[in-house]
Protein backbone atom coordinates (compact mmCIF):
# COMPACT_ATOMS: atom_id res chain seq x y z
CA UNK A 1 0.00 0.00 0.00
CA UNK A 2 1.33 3.50 -0.79
CA UNK A 3 2.35 5.34 2.24
CA UNK A 4 0.18 8.36 3.36
CA UNK A 5 0.75 10.60 5.93
CA UNK A 6 -2.28 12.87 7.51
CA UNK A 7 -1.62 15.56 9.35
CA UNK A 8 -3.36 18.78 10.40
CA UNK A 9 -4.13 21.80 8.05
CA UNK A 10 -1.97 24.62 8.17
CA UNK A 11 -2.08 28.06 7.16
CA UNK A 12 0.40 27.39 4.90
CA UNK A 13 -1.85 24.87 3.14
CA UNK A 14 -4.97 27.04 2.18
CA UNK A 15 -3.89 28.35 -1.46
CA UNK A 16 -2.71 24.57 -2.03
CA UNK A 17 -6.50 23.31 -1.00
CA UNK A 18 -8.34 25.98 -2.68
CA UNK A 19 -6.77 25.57 -5.71
CA UNK A 20 -6.95 21.43 -5.69
CA UNK A 21 -10.72 22.39 -4.64
CA UNK A 22 -11.32 24.71 -7.08
CA UNK A 23 -9.89 22.57 -10.36
CA UNK A 24 -12.51 20.67 -12.61
CA UNK A 25 -11.48 17.77 -11.96
CA UNK A 26 -12.03 17.67 -8.44
CA UNK A 27 -14.85 20.24 -8.09
CA UNK A 28 -17.80 18.62 -10.79
CA UNK A 29 -17.54 15.66 -8.39
CA UNK A 30 -18.46 17.66 -5.56
CA UNK A 31 -21.90 18.97 -3.84
CA UNK A 32 -20.92 22.91 -4.93
CA UNK A 33 -19.17 23.18 -7.95
CA UNK A 34 -18.40 27.45 -7.18
CA UNK A 35 -15.38 29.09 -7.26
CA UNK A 36 -13.94 29.25 -3.59
CA UNK A 37 -12.72 32.76 -3.16
CA UNK A 38 -9.92 33.66 -0.76
CA UNK A 39 -11.90 35.05 1.71
CA UNK A 40 -14.57 31.97 1.76
CA UNK A 41 -11.29 29.75 2.23
CA UNK A 42 -9.85 31.68 4.97
CA UNK A 43 -13.12 31.50 7.07
CA UNK A 44 -13.36 28.03 6.08
CA UNK A 45 -10.10 27.38 7.86
CA UNK A 46 -11.25 29.29 10.96
CA UNK A 47 -13.89 27.09 11.52
CA UNK A 48 -11.81 24.37 11.16
CA UNK A 49 -9.64 25.39 13.60
CA UNK A 50 -12.59 26.35 15.82
CA UNK A 51 -13.11 22.54 15.31
CA UNK A 52 -16.82 22.89 13.89
CA UNK A 53 -15.68 20.64 10.80
CA UNK A 54 -14.83 17.28 12.48
CA UNK A 55 -11.41 16.28 11.51
CA UNK A 56 -9.47 17.38 8.56
CA UNK A 57 -6.05 16.24 6.92
CA UNK A 58 -3.56 17.70 4.71
CA UNK A 59 -2.71 14.34 3.00
CA UNK A 60 1.11 13.47 1.87
CA UNK A 61 3.46 10.99 0.85
CA UNK A 62 7.27 10.93 1.31
CA UNK A 63 6.90 14.94 2.20
CA UNK A 64 5.17 15.33 -1.48
CA UNK A 65 1.29 16.60 -0.71
CA UNK A 66 -1.23 13.70 -2.18
CA UNK A 67 -4.84 15.67 -1.14
CA UNK A 68 -7.21 16.16 1.87
CA UNK A 69 -9.38 13.77 3.78
CA UNK A 70 -11.93 14.30 6.47
CA UNK A 71 -14.31 12.72 8.99
CA UNK A 72 -17.09 14.50 10.20
CA UNK A 73 -19.75 13.49 13.04
CA UNK A 74 -22.96 13.33 11.10
CA UNK A 75 -25.63 15.04 12.24
CA UNK A 76 -28.61 13.60 14.20
CA UNK A 77 -27.08 10.10 14.12
CA UNK A 78 -25.87 8.44 17.11
CA UNK A 79 -22.13 7.39 16.46
CA UNK A 80 -21.82 7.99 13.08
CA UNK A 81 -19.12 9.73 10.80
CA UNK A 82 -19.52 11.02 7.19
CA UNK A 83 -15.88 11.12 5.18
CA UNK A 84 -14.55 13.38 2.56
CA UNK A 85 -11.60 12.82 0.38
CA UNK A 86 -9.90 13.27 -3.25
CA UNK A 87 -6.62 12.89 -4.59
CA UNK A 88 -5.31 17.02 -5.49
CA UNK A 89 -2.05 16.56 -6.84
CA UNK A 90 -2.58 14.80 -9.88
CA UNK A 91 0.34 12.43 -10.23
CA UNK A 92 -1.20 10.07 -6.98
CA UNK A 93 -3.87 9.52 -9.43
CA UNK A 94 -4.93 5.82 -10.01
CA UNK A 95 -2.12 4.31 -8.17
CA UNK A 96 -3.31 3.18 -5.11
CA UNK A 97 -3.22 6.58 -3.19
CA UNK A 98 -7.05 7.09 -2.96
CA UNK A 99 -7.32 3.68 -1.31
CA UNK A 100 -4.65 4.24 0.96
CA UNK A 101 -6.45 7.39 1.92
CA UNK A 102 -9.98 5.75 2.57
CA UNK A 103 -8.14 2.87 4.81
CA UNK A 104 -6.61 5.26 7.04
CA UNK A 105 -9.72 6.89 7.40
CA UNK A 106 -12.23 4.45 8.07
CA UNK A 107 -9.42 2.86 10.39
CA UNK A 108 -8.95 6.16 12.26
CA UNK A 109 -12.83 6.78 12.54
CA UNK A 110 -13.84 2.86 13.90
CA UNK A 111 -10.39 2.13 16.01
CA UNK A 112 -9.88 5.73 17.39
CA UNK A 113 -13.00 7.45 17.50
CA UNK A 114 -14.97 4.60 18.37
CA UNK A 115 -17.51 5.14 15.50
CA UNK A 116 -20.42 2.59 14.70
CA UNK A 117 -21.23 3.63 11.33
CA UNK A 118 -19.34 5.70 8.74
CA UNK A 119 -21.08 7.02 5.60
CA UNK A 120 -20.36 9.33 2.53
CA UNK A 121 -22.36 10.32 -0.14
CA UNK A 122 -21.35 10.13 -3.97
CA UNK A 123 -22.66 11.60 -7.27
CA UNK A 124 -23.85 8.53 -9.68
CA UNK A 125 -21.34 9.60 -12.04
CA UNK A 126 -18.46 9.29 -9.96
CA UNK A 127 -17.39 6.14 -11.21
CA UNK A 128 -13.76 6.20 -9.45
CA UNK A 129 -15.31 7.06 -6.13
CA UNK A 130 -17.99 4.40 -6.52
CA UNK A 131 -15.76 1.49 -7.31
CA UNK A 132 -13.51 2.85 -4.61
CA UNK A 133 -15.79 2.88 -1.74
CA UNK A 134 -17.90 -0.76 -3.12
CA UNK A 135 -14.37 -2.25 -3.32
CA UNK A 136 -14.03 -1.20 0.81
CA UNK A 137 -16.97 -3.14 1.28
CA UNK A 138 -19.53 0.45 2.16
CA UNK A 139 -23.04 -0.91 1.21
CA UNK A 140 -25.60 1.20 -0.86
CA UNK A 141 -27.89 2.60 1.82
CA UNK A 142 -30.09 5.05 -0.28
CA UNK A 143 -30.33 6.41 -3.80
CA UNK A 144 -31.46 10.06 -4.00
CA UNK A 145 -32.64 10.76 -7.89
CA UNK A 146 -32.91 14.33 -9.06
CA UNK A 147 -30.34 14.99 -5.59
CA UNK A 148 -29.22 18.44 -7.15
CA UNK A 149 -29.53 20.23 -10.61
CA UNK A 150 -26.47 21.54 -12.41
CA UNK A 151 -26.10 23.33 -16.22
CA UNK A 152 -30.10 22.34 -16.57
CA UNK A 153 -29.24 18.47 -15.97
CA UNK A 154 -30.35 16.66 -12.77
CA UNK A 155 -27.84 14.84 -11.05
CA UNK A 156 -28.64 11.56 -8.70
CA UNK A 157 -26.61 10.80 -5.21
CA UNK A 158 -25.79 7.49 -3.87
CA UNK A 159 -25.37 6.95 -0.06
CA UNK A 160 -23.17 4.03 1.34
CA UNK A 161 -22.11 3.27 4.73
CA UNK A 162 -19.88 0.75 6.33
CA UNK A 163 -20.91 -0.63 9.83
CA UNK A 164 -17.74 -1.07 12.47
CA UNK A 165 -18.06 -4.84 12.51
CA UNK A 166 -18.10 -4.94 8.90
CA UNK A 167 -14.82 -2.86 8.98
CA UNK A 168 -12.81 -5.70 11.36
CA UNK A 169 -13.70 -8.48 8.59
CA UNK A 170 -12.47 -5.93 5.62
CA UNK A 171 -9.75 -4.57 6.52
CA UNK A 172 -7.29 -7.33 6.93
CA UNK A 173 -8.64 -8.52 3.15
CA UNK A 174 -7.86 -5.09 1.82
CA UNK A 175 -4.55 -4.73 3.06
CA UNK A 176 -3.89 -7.64 0.83
CA UNK A 177 -4.93 -6.53 -1.73
CA UNK A 178 -3.96 -3.33 -1.23
CA UNK A 179 -0.19 -4.68 -1.21
CA UNK A 180 -0.77 -6.90 -3.53
CA UNK A 181 -0.78 -3.93 -6.32
C1 LIG B 1 -11.99 8.91 -5.98
C2 LIG B 1 -10.48 9.04 -5.86
C3 LIG B 1 -10.13 9.53 -4.46
C4 LIG B 1 -9.84 7.68 -6.12
O1 LIG B 1 -8.42 7.82 -5.94
P1 LIG B 1 -7.36 6.86 -6.66
O2 LIG B 1 -6.05 6.98 -6.01
O3 LIG B 1 -7.42 7.09 -8.11
O4 LIG B 1 -8.03 5.44 -6.30
P2 LIG B 1 -7.41 3.96 -6.17
O5 LIG B 1 -6.61 3.87 -4.95
O6 LIG B 1 -8.52 2.98 -6.20
O7 LIG B 1 -6.65 3.74 -7.46
C5 LIG B 1 -7.41 3.65 -8.69
C6 LIG B 1 -6.99 2.45 -9.49
O8 LIG B 1 -5.65 2.12 -9.26
C7 LIG B 1 -5.51 0.72 -8.94
N1 LIG B 1 -4.49 0.57 -7.93
C8 LIG B 1 -4.65 0.37 -6.60
N2 LIG B 1 -3.46 0.30 -6.01
C9 LIG B 1 -2.52 0.46 -6.96
C10 LIG B 1 -1.11 0.51 -6.96
N3 LIG B 1 -0.38 0.38 -5.83
N4 LIG B 1 -0.47 0.72 -8.15
C11 LIG B 1 -1.18 0.88 -9.28
N5 LIG B 1 -2.52 0.83 -9.34
C12 LIG B 1 -3.20 0.64 -8.19
C13 LIG B 1 -6.84 0.29 -8.42
O9 LIG B 1 -7.06 -1.09 -8.74
C14 LIG B 1 -7.77 1.20 -9.17
O10 LIG B 1 -8.07 0.65 -10.40
P3 LIG B 1 -9.54 0.26 -10.84
O11 LIG B 1 -10.47 0.97 -9.90
O12 LIG B 1 -9.62 0.81 -12.20
O13 LIG B 1 -9.63 -1.21 -10.75
C15 LIG B 1 -9.91 10.03 -6.92
O14 LIG B 1 -10.33 9.61 -8.19
C16 LIG B 1 -10.32 11.48 -6.71
O15 LIG B 1 -9.70 12.20 -5.96
N6 LIG B 1 -11.39 11.91 -7.44
C17 LIG B 1 -11.85 13.32 -7.39
C18 LIG B 1 -12.51 13.68 -6.07
C19 LIG B 1 -13.60 12.73 -5.68
O16 LIG B 1 -14.37 12.27 -6.51
N7 LIG B 1 -13.69 12.44 -4.37
C20 LIG B 1 -14.74 11.62 -3.84
C21 LIG B 1 -15.98 12.42 -3.70
S1 LIG B 1 -17.31 11.46 -3.01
Amino acid sequence: MPKVAFRNIEYCDLETIRMWRNSPDIARNMFSTGIITEEQQQLWYESVCRGERGYCWFVESEGQPVGYASLTRAERAEDTYEFGLYIGNQKFIGAGYGSAILFNILEYGFAKLNAHKIICEVLSFNTPAIKLYERFGLQKQGYFKDFLKRDNERIDCVSYAIFNEEWKQHRDILNKYICAH
